[in-house]
């Protein structure tokens, strides 16, 4: 019997190829926490300028990189984003003074945790982009989308219902 669309083929000597063509293909879903004064501007500005990256990024905008709560990052992961990006604003542009060093300690803190209970560093990233980097914000979101798909789906935290 031939195979029909839809057919797992595991014997034929093309099978392999038909997989890595699939896995090629493969979006990873990618929650971004972006502060809403830089980042979250910067992803605006890179949208405007029509710079390309992965279609499956999901942009939550917040009001300082410092308001993204660890939990919120493993709230993403068990619901089944694939990676985190929390981008705030450069050293010394917080609009709330300290605000993106406060987070990039909470970061620190939270990717250590994570990479200790098995999730791999490429997952969880912490970035700044300004405004007026549109373009940096583009090549960020490629190189997050490039790591995760270089580790695979996330499985690990994934709540089974
Ligand atoms: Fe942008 Fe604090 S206001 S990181």
């Amino acid at each position: 019997m031939g195979n029909q669309v839809g057919d797992v083929a595991t014997t034929k000597p093309d099978s392999t190829a038909e997989t890595t063509i699939a896995a090629d293909d493969w979006q990873p879903s990618i929650v971004a926490f972006l502060c809403n004064w830089c980042s979250y501007a910067g992803a605006d500005l890179a949208g405007v300028s029509r710079l390309q990256y992965g279609p499956n990024v999901r942009i939550i905008r917040v009001p300082c990189s410092a308001r993204v709560d660890p939990q919120f990052i493993l709230k993403a992961l068990q619901n089944g984003a694939d990676g985190v990006l929390v981008s705030g604003c450069h050293p010394g542009d917080c609009h709330y003074i300290h605000g993106n060093l406060v987070a990039r300690r909470k970061f620190a803190v939270i990717k250590k945790f994570l990479e200790h209970i098995g999730i791999e560093s490429e997952r969880v990233q912490f970035s700044w982009v300004s405004a007026s980097e549109g373009s940096r914000f583009a090549a960020l979101m490629n190189s997050v989308i490039d790591g995760v798909k270089r580790v695979g789906p996330s499985r690990k935290l994934v709540k089974e219902l």
